[in-house]
């Protein structure tokens, strides 16, 4: 293994790595533009120039692979200069965009100029180089071509993540400009990350432009529900609402997160988001909607059902199973979700749309249950007339319900997910409001930590639950969403 020195410090490092990587695992930083961890190396930004013992001239950090005996050097004076020298040319043509730029805060240019340049421009501002601005390419992104600096992560993230390649540089020297090549069209499903990996503010969002300055925000780590993937994402917020959901990158799943992961935090604020209860269509209070709901199970009592969800936390889903067993007493209950599971677009979106198929059958080993075909032919025979479930799992039943004309009670977060056939829906608090414990399609356990407060009057669905339960006279002790989790084993 090639033992390197840098800045005085030395490490031993496997073959291949480069100079860049070297020094990262030594804790030196090195400035850098177009290096992506994830991305092929490019070398054409210099911002990583380091000073190598026995090389004539500096050499980029970035694509340089550490040799045995090797001594660099980042802090030299000859490095300074050449960081001062890289940045006075990449500004050189660079708009004076800041106070209007929605990157001001993150922008690896002013981060940069602040720490290696402060260097007045040389360039009288009237003859800079004029490019295109503010042009809404595919549905999620705009681009200022003036603010480019040329790196080509864009280009790169297109043709090796996504393969789509629809982005290439135009013409060339200071003409050169990122475009789209001809008959492409940008909507592959993952371009909101080309506004994280771009080093400046030529992508931006159109879901977050002007909508915050970055330094009012506040970040909470926490997973996508978009599917089964569960990938790791960090939730942006300041003042109790939510602006943006960011890739919170990791081994074991995801670097990136896909345009619809990323807007699944829009139904949180939604203009059909509920606070209250609905009865056949009609909006009530949610102790009158609670007290209805457990009326209508107590008088079908036993033939009344419950069905877990994939949609909802472990927690949830466990303190659905305690109502079952004790408060309704009943052995309709099913927490058993077939379906297929795994990457279906080589990237990240999954087969499975619910989030948590895995986590609702720990739910069913803790606490057994009949499968879902089982309750269906329960709900067509009329065994069962009443079935509590969460909205969006109501589908599963669907077909069932409509041929028995069984009572459907529903938990929802949005009106947009009640089903036709609801007589009665209970508002909950969703998992950017309250935690929860998911079960990604890998097994690994993740944990949806709340970053905003639910609506005035909405409560996390285990309060529900245990509420049901007092209005039909049992008591299921459920103080916390913990206290759900009592009987869960996690493998
Ligand atoms: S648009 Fe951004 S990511 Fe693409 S080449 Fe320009 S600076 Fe780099
Ligand atoms: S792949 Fe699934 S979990 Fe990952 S960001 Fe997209 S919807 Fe969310
Ligand atoms: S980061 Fe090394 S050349 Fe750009």
């Amino acid at each position: 293994m090639p033992k390197i020195t840098i800045d005085g410090k030395t490490a031993e490092v496997a073959k291949g790595t480069t100079v860049l990587q070297a020094a990262q695992a030594l804790g030196i930083v090195i400035p850098r533009y177009c290096y992506h961890p994830s991305l092929s190396i490019s070398g054409n930004c210099r911002m990583c120039l380091v000073e190598v013992e026995k090389s004539p001239k500096l050499l980029t950090a970035c694509s340089t692979e550490a040799a045995d005996g090797m001594v660099v050097r980042t802090d030299s004076d000859k490095v300074k200069a050449a960081r001062r020298d890289v940045l006075e040319y990449l500004l050189i043509n660079h708009p004076l965009d800041c106070p209007i730029c929605d990157q001001a805060g993150e922008c690896g240019l002013q981060d940069y100029y602040m720490e290696h340049s402060r260097a007045k421009s040389r360039f009288p501002q009237e003859d800079k180089v004029r490019r295109q601005k503010r042009r809404a390419l595919g549905p999620h992104l705009v681009l200022d071509n003036e603010r480019c600096i040329l790196c080509t992560r864009c280009v790169r993230f297109c043709s090796e993540v996504t393969k789509t390649s629809e982005l290439e540089v135009m013409e060339r020297g200071d003409h050169s400009y990122i475009d789209l090549k001809q008959g492409k069209a940008l909507d592959n499903g993952y371009t909101l990350n080309l506004a994280d990996i771009c080093p400046v503010g030529a992508w931006t969002s159109r879901d977050f432009r002007f909508k915050q300055r970055v330094w009012f925000l506040k970040r909470t780590p926490t997973v996508c529900l978009g599917c089964a993937t569960g990938c790791l994402m960090e939730a942006h917020h300041n003042d109790g609402v939510l602006y943006r959901l960011v890739p919170r990158p990791n081994a074991e799943t995801n670097t990136w997160l896909c345009d619809h992961g990323r807007m699944t935090y829009k139904a949180v604020r939604a203009g059909d988001r509920l606070a209250k209860g609905v009865i056949k269509n009609g909006l009530i209070e949610l102790e009158p909607a609670l007290r209805e709901a457990a009326g209508r199970i107590d008088e079908n009592h036993p033939a009344a059902a419950v069905l877990g969800s994939p949609w909802l936390s472990v927690e949830d889903n466990a303190a659905l199973a305690r109502l079952a067993k004790d408060a309704i007493k009943t052995e309709n209950f099913c927490f058993d979700f077939p379906g297929a599971q795994g990457v279906k677009d080589g990237i990240l979106i999954n087969e499975d749309p619910a989030p948590n198929a895995r986590g609702a059958r720990l739910v069913k080993d803790a606490y057994g249950g009949i499968a879902l075909e089982e309750l269906r032919a329960r709900i067509v025979d009329g065994r069962v007339k009443t079935v509590v479930t969460e909205a969006r799992a109501a589908a599963f039943v669907r077909d069932a319900v409509k041929a028995s004309g069984a009572r459907l009670i529903v938990f929802a977060t949005n009106r947009a997910d009640i089903p036709p056939a609801a007589y009665a829906t209970l508002p909950y608090a969703c998992y950017f409001e309250v935690p929860g414990t998911f079960v990604n399609f890998q097994g690994l356990r993740r944990r949806a930590e709340p970053s905003v407060a639910a609506p005035e009057g909405v409560r996390p669905l285990w309060a529900l639950v245990n509420r049901l339960a007092a209005y039909s006279g049992a008591s299921l002790h459920l103080d916390s969403a913990a206290d759900a989790l009592k009987e869960i084993v996690f493998k």
